[in-house]
C-alpha cells in the first residue's frame, strides 16, 4: 500500500486542485495519511502570490530533507514559477508539477513509480483542463466546481499568468452535469471557481458567457446555495446582478477585487478599469433588492502610490462600504512588469498604509456588523467546531 500526504498553501482554485489531485491518486490506489511522516509520497501544492507564501514552501522543504525514504514533490504556483530550479534548491524533490500540467498528473507518477528518478510537469502552453472522474471533497454540503482556468488578464503585479497559463473555459454541458451530479449526491451548495469565473465562456458556443451560466447551475434542483469567485471588474455586467435579483438561490454576496482607489495607479497596475467604471458596478450591485454582500481585494504600496493615491483608496472605502476586504501589501515578484518600475515604497511605509487601511475598515465592519443586531437569517450548518463544545 502507497501512502500520501498533501498540505494546501494559498486559494480555493488550490484547495480544489488538492481535492482532484487526492482523487486521482486514490484511483491508483494510494492512501491518503494525515501526517507527513506516515507516508511515502509528500506533496505540497504551493502558492507564489506573495513572497512570503512562497517562503513557506521552501520552509516546509528544509524540515523535511533528511527524510531519505519518501518521494517529496511541489505543485501549483511555486513548483510553475520556479520550475526544475527546485530540484537545485532542494535536491531531494522528485516531482514539480504546475497546475496547468496536472492532465498529465497520472502519467508523470508512472514515471516516479517506476523509479525513473525525477519527472516535471511544467508546460504552459495548453488548452486542456483539469477534469477527474473522481475528486475527493472533504466537505459534505458545499462542492467546488471550476468553471475557467488560468489567467489572461496580465495585471502588472502578478505571478497568476505565469502559474496557471491561458484562459481556458470548461465546456457549458460538463459544468451543469458535474452541478446535477453533485446535487445527486446531496451537496446543497456550489462554488463556482476561476481566476476571472466572470469572463466564463463555453468554447463551443461563445454566446454561453457567466451569467447564463450561473442562472442555469442555479436553477440545478436540489441546489440551495451558488456562490462563485473571483470576479474581474473589467467583465463584470449588469447581467450578473440580474441573474443575483432573479435566482433566491445565487448568494446575495459579490467579492469585487477593487485593487486602488486611485484611477492612476489602477492604470500602471493595468487593470483596465477606472474608479469610475468600479464604481458603476458598485451601484448596480447596491441597486439591486436583495441587499448584496460586498468585499474586496486592496494592495497598498505598488510602485508610484503616492499619499494621495492611497487617501482616494481610503475614501472608496468609506464610499462603498464593503462587508469585508482583504488587505496586502505590494510584493515585488519575479517576471511581472511591476518589478522593474521606479519608486518602489518603502516597507515601512507599505506598513503604515495596511495598518491605517484595516482600521479603518475595522470600524465599517463594526458599524455594519452592528447593525445586523436582532435580524433573522438562514445559515447552512457546515459541521462543528469540537473545540467550543464544552461539556
Ligand atoms: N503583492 C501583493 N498582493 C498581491 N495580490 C496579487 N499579487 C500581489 C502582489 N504581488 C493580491 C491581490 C489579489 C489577491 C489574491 O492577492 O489583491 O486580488
Ligand atoms: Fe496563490 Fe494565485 Fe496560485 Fe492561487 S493562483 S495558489 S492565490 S499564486
Amino acid at each position: 500500500m502507497k501512502r500520501f500526504y498533501i498540505e494546501t498553501f494559498g486559494c480555493q482554485m488550490n484547495v480544489h486542485d488538492s481535492e482532484k489531485v487526492i482523487g486521482t491518486l486514490e484511483q491508483r490506489g494510494y492512501v491518503q495519511v494525515h501526517t507527513p511522516e506516515e507516508a511515502d509520497l509528500v506533496l505540497y501544492n504551493t502558492c507564489s502570490i506573495r513572497d512570503k507564501a512562497e517562503q513557506k514552501v521552501f520552509q516546509r522543504l528544509n524540515e523535511n530533507r533528511r527524510a531519505k525514504d519518501k518521494i517529496f514533490g511541489v505543485l501549483g504556483c511555486v513548483a510553475q514559477q520556479e520550475g526544475e530550479k527546485i530540484f537545485e534548491k532542494a535536491p531531494h524533490v522528485r516531482l514539480v508539477v504546475g497546475s496547468a500540467s496536472y492532465p498529465r498528473l497520472g502519467e508523470l507518477l508512472v514515471q516516479i513509480e517506476q523509479g525513473g528518478g525525477r519527472a516535471a510537469g511544467l508546460n504552459l502552453d495548453t488548452d486542456a483542463t483539469f477534469e477527474t472522474p473522481v475528486t475527493r471533497r472533504d466537505n459534505p454540503y458545499r462542492a467546488y466546481i471550476t468553471i475557467i482556468e488560468g489567467c489572461d488578464k496580465d495585471c502588472a503585479y502578478c505571478v497568476v499568468p505565469f502559474t496557471r497559463g491561458r484562459e481556458r473555459s470548461r465546456r457549458w454541458e460538463s459544468v451543469l452535469e458535474e452541478a446535477r451530479t453533485l446535487a445527486g449526491m446531496g451537496y446543497t451548495e456550489i462554488q463556482l471557481l476561476g481566476q476571472n469565473v466572470n469572463s466564463y465562456r463555453d468554447p463551443q458556443d461563445a454566446a454561453r458567457t457567466f451569467a447564463p451560466l450561473l442562472e442555469a447551475v442555479a436553477r440545478t434542483p436540489g441546489i440551495r446555495r451558488v456562490r462563485f469567485t473571483t470576479s474581474h471588474p473589467r467583465d463584470f455586467g449588469r447581467d450578473i446582478v440580474e441573474v443575483i435579483d432573479r435566482n433566491e438561490s445565487v448568494c446575495n454576496m459579490v467579492h469585487l477585487p477593487v485593487q486602488s482607489g486611485s484611477t492612476r495607479v489602477l492604470a500602471a497596475m493595468q487593470r483596465q478599469y477606472t474608479r469610475e467604471e468600479y464604481m458603476q458596478r458598485i451601484e448596480w450591485l447596491k441597486a439591486s433588492p436583495r441587499q448584496i454582500a460586498l468585499s474586496t481585494d486592496i494592495i497598498v504600496g505598488f510602485p508610484g502610490e503616492t499619499d494621495e493615491d492611497f487617501r482616494q483608496t481610503m475614501r472608496l472605502l468609506d464610499e462603498v462600504e464593503y462587508d469585508q476586504v482583504f488587505s496586502f501589501k505590494y510584493s515585488v515578484r519575479p517576471n511581472t512588469p511591476a518589478q522593474q518600475m521606479g519608486g518602489q515604497i518603502p516597507e515601512e511605509e507599505k506598513s503604515r498604509r495596511l495598518a491605517e487601511l484595516q482600521e479603518k475598515q475595522r470600524q465599517i465592519q463594526l458599524r455594519r456588523n452592528t447593525a445586523q443586531i436582532g435580524t433573522v437569517q438562514e445559515v447552512l450548518v457546515e459541521g462543528f467546531n469540537l473545540s467550543l463544545i464544552h461539556i
